[in-house]
């Protein structure tokens, strides 16, 4: 790592890329962060900086859509500028809808895509050659062998799936030709869950799409039931099973990344990828149950037909992120599911929540 100890991180202002930004600070690295705030809300800064105030000024926080080179290439010149040696990235930046991305693949294509490739031309102007790139278990497509390896053919099944592949491999080819390029993409399961203060959560713009917020929402109040597609499965009680990892394991997982491509030895691969999950299988079942002891409430649901696409089960086998990079996850869907319940009932609005303490000021370099 550089003598800065600076890390850019692309969507920071996200549910995963803001958990990341803060463990960064706490970790004392300087960090740059873009986001354009399509799916997010800048305030988001303001809670960053209440739970690590004394590193505002190691925080940069940038404007900008990575569909836009200029804005891109300001981002490296203003660390350079005050002498930030920029050590890698994280890249979170993305759309990430399945669903969506079957409707309108042309979003995902350009925003993921381009995204990527102008990423990856700045880095390579900028002389940065090490990234942490957030991909999915929807890479694997649908799998007969449980639990699913980094081994395990690739084969995505929505255009959504398809970007991840594809940055995957693009990073790869560019990793073969350039000796410096460190790559290491990182397959996530399902994250969910939030940070365990109640500051930080997941703050959809839209209407959620992840099973997590869905069932906080019908705990809340804010919404009538889940809908569970599928009791038919081949799977202990019938609905579908998915690997639900918490927020702060997965930053866990990053912070292991990051530290791996800084120590990986000249004779390993320069593109590795690993596995992001707890390995056990949980069904919408397990989750609305464990949602329902979390809080105390009742959680409504109704069983519905299988939903096309989606898959009986899918869960990790962690144990090449356990060799590789020295990380597990620890935390259960119970820790989950009650770190989010704190997050929703103190935030019912997520980052637009007035609290009564005065904002901090939210940092804004551009
Ligand atoms: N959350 C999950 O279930 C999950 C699972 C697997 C992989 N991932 C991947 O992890 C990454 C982060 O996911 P998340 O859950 O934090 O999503 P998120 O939507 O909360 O965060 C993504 C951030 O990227 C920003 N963004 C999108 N397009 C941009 C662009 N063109 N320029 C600049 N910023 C842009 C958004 O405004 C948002 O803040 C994504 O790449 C996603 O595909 C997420």
């Amino acid at each position: 790592m550089s003598k800065t100890n600076a890390v850019l991180v692309t969507g920071g202002a996200g549910f995963i890329g803001s958990h990341m930004v803060l463990r960064l600070l706490q970790e004392g690295y300087t960090v740059y962060t873009l986001d354009n705030m399509y799916n997010a809300d800048r305030r988001v800064f303001d809670r960053i900086l209440k739970l690590a105030p004394e590193s505002s000024k190691r925080l940069h926080v940038h404007t900008v859509d990575m569909r836009d080179p200029s804005g891109l290439a300001c981002v490296f010149a203003a660390a350079e500028a005050i002498g930030d040696d920029i050590a890698a990235v994280i890249h979170f930046a993305g759309h990430k809808a399945v669903g969506e991305s079957m409707a309108n693949p042309m979003l995902y294509y350009t925003n993921n895509m381009v995204g990527s490739v102008n990423l990856i031309e700045a880095m390579v102007d900028a002389g940065v050659s090490k990234i942490v790139f957030s991909s999915s278990c929807t890479v694997y497509g649908q799998q007969d062998e449980l639990p699913i390896t980094e081994a395990c053919s690739l084969g995505p099944q929505s255009p959504y799936g398809r970007t991840k592949y594809m940055v995957e491999e693009m990073l790869r080819d560019v990793a073969a030709a350039h000796d410096e390029w460190r790559v290491t993409s990182l397959r996530y399961f399902n994250p969910c869950g939030a940070h365990e203060s109640g500051e930080l959560g997941e703050d959809p713009q839209g209407a959620p799409m992840n099973l997590v917020p869905i069932v906080s929402q019908v705990a809340l109040g804010t919404r009538d039931k889940v809908m569970v597609f599928g009791s038919d499965y081949n799977t202990h009680d019938g609905t579908a099973v998915r690997d639900y990892i918490h927020i702060s394991d997965l930053i866990d997982g990053h912070l292991a990344a990051l530290r791996e491509l800084d120590s990986r030895p000249a004779d390993e691969p320069r593109a590795k990828a690993f596995n992001l999950g707890t390995g056990t299988p949980v069904s919408v079942l397990d989750v609305i149950n464990a949602m329902k002891a979390a809080t105390g409430k009742e959680i409504a649901y109704e069983l519905a037909d299988r939903r096309p696409g989606d898959v009986e089960a899918a869960y990790a086998d962690p144990a090449a992120a356990a060799t590789g990079l020295g990380w597990r996850a620890e935390k259960t869907i119970a820790d989950m599911c009650a770190d989010s319940w704190r997050w929703w009932t103190s935030n019912p609005a997520g980052y637009a929540t007035v609290k009564d303490e005065a904002a901090a000021p939210t940092p804004v370099d551009a």
